[in-house]
């Protein structure tokens, strides 16, 4: 193996490696870069194509500018949204931070839309109310039209430019360097050149976003493959609340890509193939702007009773020609070019076919509230591990619990990619060099790779990673998805075991070094597969109906026995679970208690 010697590996010093460029990562990155931190972002692709710019309804904070609203209501919405999974105190802190983190984007350059008397423009979103849901709907999405998401990520990226942030365009991250005493960088290969890289800092920080791509129909980039979460499972650490995945009601059906739910927020609806407005049925009073996930349960209800739309009866129509063509263009103008392109309807005129697909990863490394990574040790249940951070959907922070309410997710990046990079700055006033690392310290990272390019003796060519992506994917999709139950799932646990081991003798043909794209497919699946198998076994454990989690065979929530989140880790006899309460006690005022949740 001519690349295990140190002087093939270049070594790298920073105060901080963020690994992940997307809207958590660069609103930290800011934070550190500005108080003169050396800083870098690593990241498998260019920072402007991460998946934050996919975002496109908004981001929540109570403005008031449309409705009367408050942070209180909005922390409501939030508890009430995640099934009562949410950890109280980041929520409260998320959402009392959220009115003057979106007055500080904006200051920072992000173009949002405006109302006629100049203020940022705010929408209804799913599952958003007034007064404590007593008072109606409120509207509380910030918007810039429908490419939100777009717009705060553009403006961050070209703030951490001013800034005088390093940026590492196309490395991908292996192996965290980790001793007793937490993590001291990250391992990481150049894509283009085919070299390594050692990253040595006093804090790691990861930023990664989703791992979507574990399931076959999803609105997530193909780059949306868990890393930060693998390379915690890989370090021996557990992530959390895997089972929760978000599947958006409205992705283009057949196809994948996001309609935003800001098209029902404009007064757009769902229709079945009889022509209904069946909301109506399943959530009275919010109607099509009830939570997530109710209104995918509502859709696969449809579809299963044979009311679905089409030859096949096999999607939902998405009404929104009535809004006009003057408002489509000038709210929705992203919307009418995916239509266009993705399902060959003009939207101004006809219905978009669409169903529900796998959206968000409401799990992730499991974080407190200032972004450092925390772990069970015996008792202790949080206890924080050194110098390693986590933000944005990468983390599970936990704001979102079993369910997320749209728009809460670029408010997350935001907010948390502040308050991580705050208590890095606290964490690097005590920690002023850079410790002494374990010579061998780089040696993981690098098999990782070689075994991949050696063809090593175990590998057998006819086992593509292509077939083992693919069969992945199909198991997640069918047996691990809006409705759930014991056989399905347990048949599906079963074979993803079978399909993970296969991976220890597939082989890649090409062997090349440089910019080598199938190496970097195999190393997402491998990332993929960790998390994917502590979903599905999380799943078939939780015996409730919480949020997105719906089982046929528990079909109520279990507060008694359920109420704690899951921590899964992955060793030698395969996927082992672990609980830990959820954190009721707000951080100021009185805990939401647990009710029924209408809509
Ligand atoms: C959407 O616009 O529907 C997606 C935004 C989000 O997931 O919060």
């Amino acid at each position: 193996m001519a690349y295990l010697s140190t002087d093939k590996v270049e070594h790298h010093f920073h105060d901080v490696v963020i690994i992940g460029a997307g809207g958590a990562g660069l609103r930290c990155a800011l934070q550190l870069a500005d108080a003169n931190c050396r800083v870098a972002v690593v990241s498998k692709v260019l920072p402007t194509r991460s998946h934050t710019v996919a975002a496109q309804g908004g981001m929540n904070a109570a403005l008031g500018n449309v409705s009367s609203d408050h942070w209180h209501w909005h922390m409501y919405d939030t508890v009430k949204g995640s099934d009562y999974l949410g950890d109280q105190d980041a929520i409260e802190y998320m959402c009392r931070a959220a009115p003057r983190m979106v007055r500080e984007l904006e200051h920072q350059g992000v173009p949002f839309s405006r109302l006629d008397n100049g203020t940022i423009y705010q929408r209804p979103f799913g599952g958003q109310s007034r007064e404590f849901g007593e008072g109606g709907q409120a509207s509380r999405t910030c918007a810039a039209a429908d490419r939100t998401g777009h717009a705060i990520l553009h403006t961050m990226y070209q703030q951490n430019l001013r800034a005088g942030t390093h940026f590492y365009d196309e490395f991908f991250a292996l192996d965290l360097m980790m001793d007793d005493n937490g993590c001291q960088g990250v391992m990481a290969w150049d894509i283009a050149e085919g070299r390594y890289h050692l990253f040595q800092a006093k804090a790691v920080i990861l930023a990664t976003g989703g791992a979507g791509r574990i399931f076959q129909m999803t609105t997530n980039a193909h780059i949306c493959t868990g890393d930060g979460g693998a390379l915690v499972l890989d370090a021996g650490l557990p992530v959390e609340d895997m089972e929760f995945f978000q599947f958006h009601p409205t992705g283009i059906a057949g196809v994948g890509p996001l309609i935003t739910e800001a098209v029902r927020g404009e007064g757009g609806y769902l229709l079945n193939g009889e022509g209904e407005r069946f909301m109506e049925r399943y959530a009275p009073t919010a109607k099509d702007l009830a939570s997530r996930d109710v209104v995918s349960r509502a859709i696969a209800v449809e579809i299963r009773e044979g009311r679905g739309c089409g030859p096949n009866k096999d999607h939902i129509l998405l009404k929104l020609d009535h809004l006009g063509a003057e408002l489509i263009m000038k709210r929705l103008p992203n919307i009418h070019e995916l239509a266009l392109r993705f399902a060959d309807v003009d939207c101004t005129k006809e219905p978009i076919p669409v169903l529900p697909t796998a959206h968000y990863t409401m799990g992730g490394v499991p974080t407190n509230r200032f972004g450092e990574v925390v772990y069970a040790d015996g008792d202790e249940k949080e206890r924080v591990m050194e110098s390693l951070y986590a933000i944005g959907e990468a983390a599970c922070a936990s704001v979102h619990g079993a369910n997320r309410l749209g728009g809460n997710s670029l408010l997350e990046i935001i907010v948390f990619g502040r308050a991580c990079g705050d208590q890095v700055l606290k964490h690097l006033g005590e920690k002023q060099y850079h410790p002494k690392l374990d010579p061998d310290c780089w040696k993981s990272g690098v098999a990782r790779v070689e075994r991949w390019l050696s063809g090593a003796p175990e590998q057998d060519d006819s086992v593509r990673i292509s077939g083992i992506r693919d069969e992945m994917e199909r198991i997640m999709q069918e047996h691990c998805s809006v409705y759930r139950n014991e056989a399905v799932m347990a048949e599906g646990v079963e074979h993803l075991e079978r399909t993970a081991a296969s991976l220890s003798s597939a082989s890649i043909k090409d062997r090349g070094r440089v910019f080598n794209t199938e190496l970097v497919e195999a190393l997402e699946l491998e990332n993929l597969m960790g998390l994917a198998r502590a979903a599905a076994s999380g799943a078939l454990a939780r015996t409730e109906s919480r949020g997105a989690h719906a089982r046929d065979d528990y079909p109520e929530r279990d507060d008694e026995q359920w109420m704690k989140h899951t921590l899964a880790s992955i060793g030698e006899n395969g996927v082992k679970l672990d609980y830990k309460p959820v954190r009721t006690v707000p951080m100021s005022v009185d805990s939401f208690p647990p009710k029924k949740r209408v809509y």
